[in-house]
């Protein structure tokens, strides 16, 4: 069976960055290390009052395709994931091949568009579909645009807005990609559940804790799943395991969980029990209050040793890196996790040809999924061809009074006009152009 997977990424970050310790945290009198310590971030992205998901979805699309070498004609499928839509029946994917058409000779008259939602597990679910569209040999030898593209705004005050961030990542899915093949295994853990939601409204409601609890539940069913389909896993048998990031101090929590998970029943267990103990079992206890509490003092325990901290900071730690820098991207959490882990194996001189991924994706309402992926041989060349660091560094500060004006201009409830402010230069790529007749968005290409 021929290989499906990822060929090629690219990354497009709001152009703005709001400093969350020296800028945030002062003017909502927090201390700085919630941000740094706690939450592990130190700025989040934000669009531009000229960008929203439209612009940064098609500048990251374009820019894969003048990198790669592709026209419409090669794309049979465009599939945008999204929680940050204006529309509730036209897809996003139509704004942005739009958009492209706008500067391609061809068009996109022939592909297959759609929008998926959701939360931030609808990315990966893009991948799935593009990874099943071509494996049932409907693709006629194209490959799929797959576009996770939001706008992580909250409510003026919520909690939520310590983790913001806007940004799109667009990956090509084909046969024999360059650098990730998908496995078929896979394994869920999916419930009705309302930790975080947007009924037809812009900003989300959102129980912040009540969130972090659900992730975990869900994350712990999926792997569950997913060992009792393929059998029991091994915490070396993963060279990253990239979470979705809504804020690093998730994935702290969550890779303990994971990590308690893949050494049950394994020598590495048996080699931390003289120190920690063995893991507690439900049939020990006689209720699950007292087996619950048990658990999370051995975590705890398990946490603290020198064979976790070495695990962590070899799987965990260069996954997270970008999301420092950027906050959370929500569909495109998990997808700049895993191009985090690759970038960081090129930059130190990795080999990571052939290593296996597990990707830990989450959605609230809720859904988690995992699944494996293989690092292909000409990861290295092709994961160079994306300049973050370029990326990261052209945004443009703003101050607090500057982000207010920015939420606001972003928020559909304010009325700010049409002669906007900007914060930077758009050059070379998409932006908004106001609104056409039947109230649809429109856009331009800035040369
Ligand atoms: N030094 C070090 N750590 C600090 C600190 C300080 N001065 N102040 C706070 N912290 C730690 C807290 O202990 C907490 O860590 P813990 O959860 O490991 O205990 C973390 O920083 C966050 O602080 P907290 O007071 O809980 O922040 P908050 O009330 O602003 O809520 C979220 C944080 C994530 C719940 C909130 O931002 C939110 O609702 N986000 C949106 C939803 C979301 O992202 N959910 C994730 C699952 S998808």
């Amino acid at each position: 069976m021929t290989d499906v997977g990822i060929d090629a990424i690219e990354i497009w970050t709001g152009k703005l960055r709001l400093d969350l310790p020296g800028t945030l945290a002062p003017a909502k009198g927090e201390d700085p290390e919630k941000y740094t310590k706690g939450l592990g971030l130190f700025a989040s992205s934000l669009p531009d009052t000229y960008e929203d998901i439209v612009t940064m979805g098609a500048n990251a699309a374009h820019r894969l395709m003048e990198r790669e070498d592709v026209v419409p004609a090669d794309i049979g499928r465009i599939d945008v994931a999204t929680e940050s839509a204006f529309d509730n029946s036209k897809p996003v994917s139509t704004y942005i091949a739009g958009c492209l058409e706008q500067i391609y000779d061809g068009d996109f008259r022939h592909a297959n568009k759609g929008e998926r939602k959701f939360a931030c597990v609808s990315g990966t679910q893009a991948i799935d579909d593009a990874y099943n569209w071509i494996r049932a040999g409907r693709h006629r030898g194209r490959s799929a645009l797959v576009i996770a593209t939001d706008t992580a705004l909250y409510e003026r005050g919520d909690a939520g807005e310590a983790t913001q961030g806007g940004g799109a990542i667009a990956m090509l899915i084909a046969e024999n990609p360059k650098l990730m093949t998908l496995s078929q295994a896979q394994g869920f853990g999916s419930m009705d559940e309302t930790d975080f939601l947007k009924p037809n409204q812009q900003f989300p409601s959102v129980d912040g804790k009540r969130s972090i609890q659900v992730y975990l539940a869900r994350m712990r069913e999926a792997i569950e799943d997913f060992e009792g389909q393929n059998g029991e896993m091994h915490p070396e048998d993963y060279a990253h395991i990239p979470f979705h990031t809504p804020f690093p101090g998730m994935v702290r929590k969550a890779a303990a969980l994971g990590y308690r998970r893949l050494i049950r029943d394994t020598d590495v267990e048996e080699a931390l029990a003289n120190k920690i103990g063995p893991q507690p079992r439900p049939e020990a206890f006689a209720d699950t209050e007292e087996y619950r509490e048990a658990l999370s003092e051995y975590t705890e325990a398990l946490t603290s040793t020198d064979r976790y901290t070495t695990w962590y900071e070899e799987v965990i730690e260069p996954t997270l890196w970008i999301s420092r820098e950027v906050g959370n991207w929500y569909t495109g959490s998990v997808h700049v996790a895993r191009a985090s882990a690759l970038l960081d194996g090129a930059a130190n001189g990795r080999d990571l040809t052939d290593a296996r991924f597990l990707v830990a994706s989450y959605g609230s309402g809720a859904q988690a999924e995992i699944h494996e992926e293989a690092v292909q041989p000409g990861w290295k060349r092709e994961i160079q061809k994306l300049p973050i660091e370029d990326h990261l560094e052209r945004r443009s500060d703003i101050d607090f009074e500057e982000y207010e004006l920015v939420h606001d201009a972003h928020n559909h409830d304010v009325d700010t006009g049409t002669d906007l402010r900007t914060f930077s230069v758009p050059e070379h790529e998409f932006v908004f152009d106001g609104w056409g007749p039947m109230n649809e968005r429109q856009y331009r290409f800035v040369t």
